[in-house]
């Protein structure tokens, strides 16, 4: 089955700060979370191309010159590279690609021609690809751009040529029948608009010419703001109007502040319209304090967190007592639950899964297993097909194997781990096995249906792992469950790898997985398994998709 793909494109508005290149990479591992591989389209941030073409009036030729597309172009690419990075910062699997790599040509400012096979071995290859806007190819081989707003053009030609859809996000979150900062009654949003409204309504959100092109050539596109799952359809016809419903901003408490809560604790900061950081409980609040934390946000006591009155609970704790207590505590109150404690939640099991339904509240722990890789979301959503996962499911693990296999000793390998944040406070559980049977049992019952027992789970140590010979191909310790016709198994292998498998690719605190279905289908996936901002965007995923059951 072909992986659906979709046309991000990063317009200039949402690009005005450093900051906002992470915000744009979270909305990107957002849809491939689900399932979605990314290309994206960046536009040049904020005003970067005013201060290319002063550069340019001041050194270059006056009027045309045949260079200055040379020069302006790199405000996309630029914005192209910095997006690539904050998606490598949480583990996404990014690539960037350039307008000559594609064969996007351009004739009289209008795309004409894409090399369709390479971005589709890209997207096959790395997931999400990230492209600039706005730039082509023109006659002679030279560089050209497209007209004003030409990233719009580039993302909807790109995803006419890949027979997708094109989301364009802007800072509005679609198209209204007046200016949404005007002052005056409420402005309402269409659902749907016409070529032809849009040509009235749309004012500058969209390129004239990229509206032009969608028409003649009947491209539906959407245009959104990231983060808000809504947004105008641009098409054929006009829709309904309706007030948008403004999210609720969302209180949130915390146990633990680790590394983990560290990066939770910044985001949702940076995130301040929708969420807000009530509570934090930790053991010992000095230390807090002493790190910048104001001391009216930190507690010691669980009762302080209910009194805080918080939407969601955030758990980025270790052990399963008294977390999971907490847990079930928040749970009973109605307040919802994001877990990234995964030995709490494997020892709750469907019990607790059904004990939050129960009571009304969502339970959501994606990252619990696989870091920034979104494991979990692939058995949600495949539950009742799979047959078989071979899964990376310790960072820590995977990090030591490739350093020892390279030359370390173990105790050099496990510090590193340790430093680098991949390891648990206590990392016994990583190079024993059991923090990736916690995992395994998470696999289990969500992508099978299945409750095994640590006991359940045969797994191989790599304690004190010193091999005599170098491994021909990779070290790697793959977790595997599988059902056939003699039921349900699991096991935790250490094996030596071929470096063609795609599991042997994953290096350092990568984390790569196949799922195999009964239709004789496969998927894989890829992520980082461990470390502060992948778990942390994994953590932010879940915030964000249970804001948006407040809308
Ligand atoms: N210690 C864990 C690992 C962290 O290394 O995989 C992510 O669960």
């Amino acid at each position: 089955m072909p992986v659906p793909v979709i046309v991000l494109n990063f317009g200039h508005s949402v690009l005005r700060s450093l900051d906002d290149y992470t915000e744009a990479a979270s909305e990107i591992y957002r849809h491939y979370r689900q399932g979605q591989n990314v290309v994206a389209v960046t536009s040049a941030q904020g005003d970067q191309t005013d201060m290319l073409m002063a550069e340019a009036r001041q050194i270059g030729p006056d009027g045309a010159a045949k260079n200055l597309p040379e020069l302006i172009q790199l405000g996309e690419r630029r914005s192209a590279a910095l997006l690539a990075l904050a998606l490598e910062r949480i583990g996404a699997p990014a690539f960037v690609r350039q307008a000559r790599d594609l064969g996007l040509k351009a004739r009289n400012a209008t795309l004409v021609n894409l090399d369709v096979e390479q971005l589709e071995d890209d997207l096959k290859n790395h997931d999400i690809v990230v492209m600039p806007g706005h730039v082509a190819i023109g006659e002679k081989d030279r560089t050209v751009l497209l007209t004003e707003g030409g990233a719009d053009m580039t993302a909807i030609y790109v995803a006419k040529r890949l027979g997708i859809k094109a989301k364009l996000l802007k800072d509005v979150e679609g198209v209204f029948d007046k200016d949404p900062k005007s002052a005056g009654a409420a402005p309402q949003r269409y659902d749907r608009i016409s070529y032809v409204d849009a040509r009235k309504k749309a004012g500058p959100l969209v390129s004239p010419k990229a509206l032009d092109f969608a028409e003649e050539h009947s491209i539906e596109f959407d245009i959104g703001t990231p983060g808000i799952p809504s947004y105008t359809t641009i098409g054929a016809k006009t829709g309904t109007l309706s007030p948008l419903p403004a999210p609720k901003k969302l209180r949130v408490a915390m146990l633990g502040c680790g590394i983990v809560g560290g990066g939770v604790y910044r985001r949702v900061k940076a995130n301040s319209e929708r969420f807000e950081m009530v509570k934090i409980m930790v053991r010992d609040t000095a230390k807090y304090i002493d790190q910048g934390y104001k001391p009216e946000e930190l507690t010691t006591n669980i009762e302080d967190v209910l009194a805080a009155k918080p939407d969601i609970f955030i758990d980025v704790s270790g052990p399963v007592e008294p977390c999971l207590t907490y847990c079930k505590t928040l749970l009973e109150n109605g307040i919802h639950v994001v877990s990234a404690n995964k030995q709490a939640i494997a020892a709750g099991g469907q019990e607790l899964v059904d004990f939050a339904r129960d009571k009304g509240a969502q339970l959501m722990f994606s990252s619990a297993a696989g870091g920034g890789m979104p494991v979990l979301e692939m058995c949600i959503r495949e539950r009742g097909r799979i047959t078989r996962v071979e899964a990376l499911l310790n960072g820590t693990t995977n990090y030591m194997l490739d350093e020892i296999s390279a030359g370390k000793s173990y105790a050099e390998a496990l510090k590193e781990a340790q430093d680098k944040g991949f390891a648990e406070a206590d990392p016994s559980g990583d190079v024993n096995g059991s923090d990736a049977a916690a995992k395994i049992r998470l696999v289990a019952l969500l992508g099978f249906g299945e409750e095994v027992t640590l006991e359940d789970i045969p797994r191989d140590t790599i304690e004190n792992f010193a091999p005599a010979t170098p491994p021909k191909g990779a070290m790697k310790r793959i977790a595997t469950c599988w059902k056939d016709m003699n039921g349900f198994s699991t096991k935790l292998e250490l094996k030596d790898l071929s470096l063609n498998n795609f599991i042997a690719q994953a290096d350092g605190e990568e984390a790569h997985a196949i799922f195999y279905f009964d239709d004789g289908d496969q998927y894989r996936i890829r992520g980082k398994g461990a470390g502060r901002w992948p778990t942390t965007e994994s953590v932010m995923a879940d915030l964000y998709d249970i804001s948006a059951t407040y809308f």
